[in-house]
Parts: C-alpha cells; sequence; structure tokens
C-alpha cells in the first residue's frame, strides 16, 4: 500500500484522514491539493511530507509556460517557499524541497530542469524505501523474540516509501518469522496510533494492542514492555528529538522503568543546522482538534493548547537508530559522522 504516488499529471495519496474507515486515494491535481493535503494531515509523517511536497514541487514546475530559465527559477522559489510553509516542525519537508532545488541549479534548459525535478522526487522515494528497511534491519537487531514494545503516533509504512521508521522492525520481524508484540498509544487529539498504527499493523497481521496515552505507565508496569521505540520530525545536532506530542512523555516513563527509549529515523530527519531541541519550531494546530473527536464536540469552547509535537531530550534518548546504523549517545559527537560519507 503505497502512501504517495508520483503519475505524469497528478499525484495519488492515500487519505490518512478516512483510515481506518475508508481505504480511499485523493488526486492531488496542482500545488495548491498538494499543499492543502499536507495541512490536513491527509498525507502525514515526516519522510511521507517531504516525498508528497517533492512530487508536488516537481508537478508545479510541469505547469511553467515560460522558457526562460531565470523566469523558471524564480516561479520555482515562489512555489518552494509556498510548499515549506505547510507544516513547520518534520525537517524532511524542507530537506526535500531543498534538494530539488539543487538538483535543478545547474539546469541547461528549462526542460531539462522539468525533468530534473521529476527525476529527482522519484528517486527521494524510491531511496526512502531502501532507507526504511535497513532502519528496520538496524532496530531489529536490538530486540528479542517475543518482546513487547511500545510506539507512539504512526511511523510506519504509510508515514514512508515503505516498512516505516518506528515499525520497521515490526514489519520485517513479521517477515523473518519472528514476533514482537506492539503496544499502539492512540495518539490524542488526531488518534494516528488508534486510526493508523493499529490499522497497519493489523493488516500486516503484525500483534498490535491498542492503549490510551494516559495507560503507558500502567502498560510499561503490567505487561512488562521491553522497550519503546518513536519516529522523529526532525533530530538537533546535540540529539534532542521532536516527535509527535506525547512522546517527551513516553521517554520520562521509560527512565522511570529503566527500560530503552530509542528513536528511529532518517538521516534526512537529522538537521545539523539546528542545535538544539529549543530551537526546533513546534507546530500549533487548532483547537478543534482537541474539543472535537470525529466532528463531535466533547469539551465545552474553553481556551486550548495544542502542541503537535514536543522534544524529548537527548539524555533520554538511549539509542538513534538511522540507515547508518545506531548510535548510543554523546549524539553532538557521533550525528555529524553519519554524514561524511555524503559531504567527502
Ligand atoms: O503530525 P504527524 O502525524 O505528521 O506526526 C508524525 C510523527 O510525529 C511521526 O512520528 C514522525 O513524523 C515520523 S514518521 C516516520
Amino acid at each position: 500500500m503505497k502512501s504517495v504516488q508520483w503519475h505524469d499529471t497528478h499525484i495519488t495519496i492515500l487519505n490518512q484522514q478516512a483510515l481506518p474507515h475508508k481505504t480511499e486515494y485523493l488526486e492531488l491535481k496542482n500545488i495548491k491539493d498538494v499543499w492543502d493535503a499536507i495541512v490536513t494531515l491527509k498525507v502525514r509523517g515526516a519522510p511521507a511530507i517531504g516525498m508528497t511536497a517533492a512530487y508536488g514541487l516537481a508537478l508545479a514546475a510541469k505547469s511553467y509556460e515560460t522558457n526562460d530559465l531565470a523566469q523558471f527559477h524564480a516561479e520555482l522559489k515562489r512555489d518552494r517557499d509556498y510548499l515549506a510553509s505547510s507544516r513547520p516542525t518534520a525537517v524532511n519537508l524542507f530537506w526535500a524541497l531543498d534538494r530539488l532545488m539543487k538538483s535543478v541549479a545547474q539546469a541547461k534548459s528549462v526542460n531539462e530542469a522539468k525533468t530534473t525535478l521529476i527525476h529527482e522526487a522519484i528517486c527521494i522515494q524510491v531511496e526512502d524505501e531502501d532507507v526504511c528497511r535497513r532502519i528496520g534491519e538496524h532496530a531489529l537487531s536490538l530486540f528479542q523474540d517475543g518482546d513487547r514494545i511500545m510506539t507512539i503516533c504512526n511511523a510506519g509504512a504509510i508515514a514512508t516509501a515503505r516498512y516505516g521508521t518506528a515499525l520497521a522492525p515490526f514489519h520485517l520481524a513479521k517477515e523473518k518469522g519472528m514476533t514482537l508484540h506492539a503496544y499502539a498509544c492512540e495518539t490524542r487529539p488526531v488518534l494516528q496510533g488508534a486510526r493508523l498504527t493499529a490499522w497497519e499493523l493489523s493488516q500486516a497481521g503484525v500483534d498490535v494492542t491498542l492503549i490510551t496515552d494516559n495507560m503507558a505507565a500502567q502498560t510499561m508496569k503490567a505487561k512488562h514492555i521491553s522497550a519503546v521505540i518513536v519516529g522523529a520530525d526532525r533530530i538537533a545536532a546535540n540529539g534532542d528529538t521532536a516527535n509527535k506530542i506525547g512522546t517527551f512523555g513516553l521517554a520520562i516513563l521509560a527512565k522511570a522503568f529503566r527500560i530503552p527509549f530509542y528513536v528511529a529515523a532518517p538521516l534526512s530527519t537529522i538537521d545539523l543546522q539546528t542545535k538544539t531541541g529549543d530551537d526546533i519550531p513546534i507546530e500549533e494546530r487548532a483547537k478543534e482538534e482537541v474539543t472535537h473527536i470525529g466532528g463531535v464536540r466533547i469539551a465545552p469552547d474553553v481556551n486550548v493548547y495544542n502542541p503537535a509535537f514536543d522534544v524529548t531530550p537527548h539524555e533520554l534518548i538511549t539509542g538513534i537508530i538511522t540507515e547508518k546504523g545506531i548510535i548510543f549517545g554523546d549524539y553532538a559527537t557521533k550525528l555529524p559522522t553519519l554524514f561524511e560519507e555524503v559531504f567527502a
């Protein structure tokens, strides 16, 4: 099941807002459709946002009428900035858009640039599948057959090209005939854990138990949870990690129960330009996400604080699992080394 797909005239996305009730694909025909789909969480999850935005920029560029390269670059920059304004926290969005911009910096003609953008966007998606599989392999090396592992939000196949990041070990364990039990926190307010992770893992035949977010401590104790694994939206240079709201609380609980707390993410989620978690912009979303469930009001019309993400301080993170391997502690020194080959 692909969350995002390029077709020459449009992009299709799996509508993640309709899940689990309906498996529905939407056609995005122009840049406004792409922006809306990202803002309204029809496509969500850091790598999937990046892939969709990349395809969105390639699609927009395809429609430019100019043959003048300078004019082409001006229009491209305008559309890059528009897509970049959709969501602030997941750095994969900016990473993917900037990768596309760089890919055409030396283009000799408008036609060449248009083709290059499509090619680069496709490469991002193809690479992400391989990256997620590697993350899954590394993550799996940390777990034993029969382990009970807690997660939050959806860092799964539908949030990436395939496999996911934090959910990759569950998918790979299934492929290899090993049993990992997933404990999925429902993830209020938007319920990515209940609607998406519970759906994705059960579809894949992975054993998954759903809990509400406030059941995490009791579940860790009663069910002997052996580890927590989460995805990430942005990892700062010192290892501080922004991920779905509720992640920070799980990290504190993991420390209290002396169980490991892992972050699984691709290099495209590591932002060495952002020094610490305090520098990560945290998206605040509409109050209706908190006051309503499924369109039904559950609270009076009072003030609401609705941060979509929180930042887990690096000292609470046992290890960061990337496609290049796992790093344990001293992130400020070790994170830059992951990029050395790329910059060589
Ligand atoms: O608001 P969302 O649903 O886009 O938030 C998603 C998350 O926080 C994920 O854990 C993260 O993007 C990693 S997805 C592989």
